[in-house]
């Protein structure tokens, strides 16, 4: 497309100082010059290289958005949360439950970005590069759920999600306060174990605190239910 546009337009150019044949410049040159920039503006956002080198990709896939298993992903986020979270895990504020394995839930990612001698494989500024980056690529696809949901559930849903989410986390989950995470188009697993971590009070890092009194009186049920409909909400539309 923006190959198409480039093409276009230097042909609109050309024509142009065709159309005028007193100008002294000559168009060939012009549309040749044009051409040498074009390789700059395909340089590659240097918190790619961070992230293709850190090994994020291993677990959090293409561009943040195809994360394996029940792992989060991370690309289309607000850059002070995705950087701000990275932290607080590495720092180990941020811990989690232990999953069906015995492992802490952060211990994956922690494995991967500290070593045994207890040093962090990424600094301050690789973490702010990262984050823009995984900021501007687009969210992942959702993942459709062996048994939808009917109707009436979504209507439930909804019901649920209006009253005790949607003041923080924006209509239909995708226009959250500032700095706050989007949780529309999550994977589910990832959905329902944070959720539990938050009611739990095992996730303590950041903001999360005032969301406590929201979760603590909801039932498996209704976290499961929230994990499923949040889950298939489609952020690309
Ligand atoms: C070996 C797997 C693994 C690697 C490598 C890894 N992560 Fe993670 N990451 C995880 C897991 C698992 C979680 C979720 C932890 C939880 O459930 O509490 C996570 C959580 C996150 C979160 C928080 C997401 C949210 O919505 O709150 C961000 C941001 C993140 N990772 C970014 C990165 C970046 C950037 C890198 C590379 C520098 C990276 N991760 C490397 C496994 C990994
Ligand atoms: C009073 C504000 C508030 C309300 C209401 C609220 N949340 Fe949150 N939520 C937050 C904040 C703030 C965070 C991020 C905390 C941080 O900075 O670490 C968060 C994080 C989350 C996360 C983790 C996202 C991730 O990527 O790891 C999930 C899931 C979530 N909220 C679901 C919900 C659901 C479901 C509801 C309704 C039942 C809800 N929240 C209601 C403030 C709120």
């Amino acid at each position: 497309m923006k190959k198409l546009t480039f093409m276009i337009s230097t042909a609109v150019l050309a024509s142009a100082f065709v159309a005028a044949p007193g100008l002294p410049i000559n168009p060939v040159t012009m549309v040749s010059s044009a051409h040498a920039e074009e390789p700059k503006k395909k340089k590659r956002h240097p918190g790619k290289r961070l992230y293709l080198r850190k090994s994020c990709l291993a677990c959090h896939g293409k561009g943040g958005a195809r994360s394996i298993q029940n792992y989060p992903n991370v690309s289309g986020q607000p850059e002070k949360y995705i950087a701000q979270q990275i932290k607080d895990i590495l720092s180990g504020k941020r811990v989690g439950s232990h999953d069906e394995n015995g492992a802490m839930r952060t211990s994956p990612m922690t494995g991967a970005l500290i070593t045994p001698e207890g040093k962090v494989r990424v600094s301050d500024d690789d973490i702010k590069k990262i984050a823009n980056y995984l900021s501007l690529q687009p969210p992942g696809k959702v993942r459709p759920l062996e048994t939808p949901l009917t109707d009436v559930q979504i209507k439930a849903a909804k019901k649920l999600y209006k009253k005790k989410c949607r003041a923080c986390h924006g209509k239909g989950a995708l226009k959250p306060l500032k700095n706050y995470p989007i949780i529309a188009g999550q994977n589910k697993a990832y959905l329902i174990a944070q959720i539990n971590d938050v009611k739990n009070k095992i996730r303590k890092n950041g903001k999360i605190k005032s969301m406590y009194p929201v979760v603590k009186k909801l039932t498996d049920e209704q976290i499961d239910l929230l994990g499923s409909y949040l889950s298939q909400i489609d952020r690309s539309k």
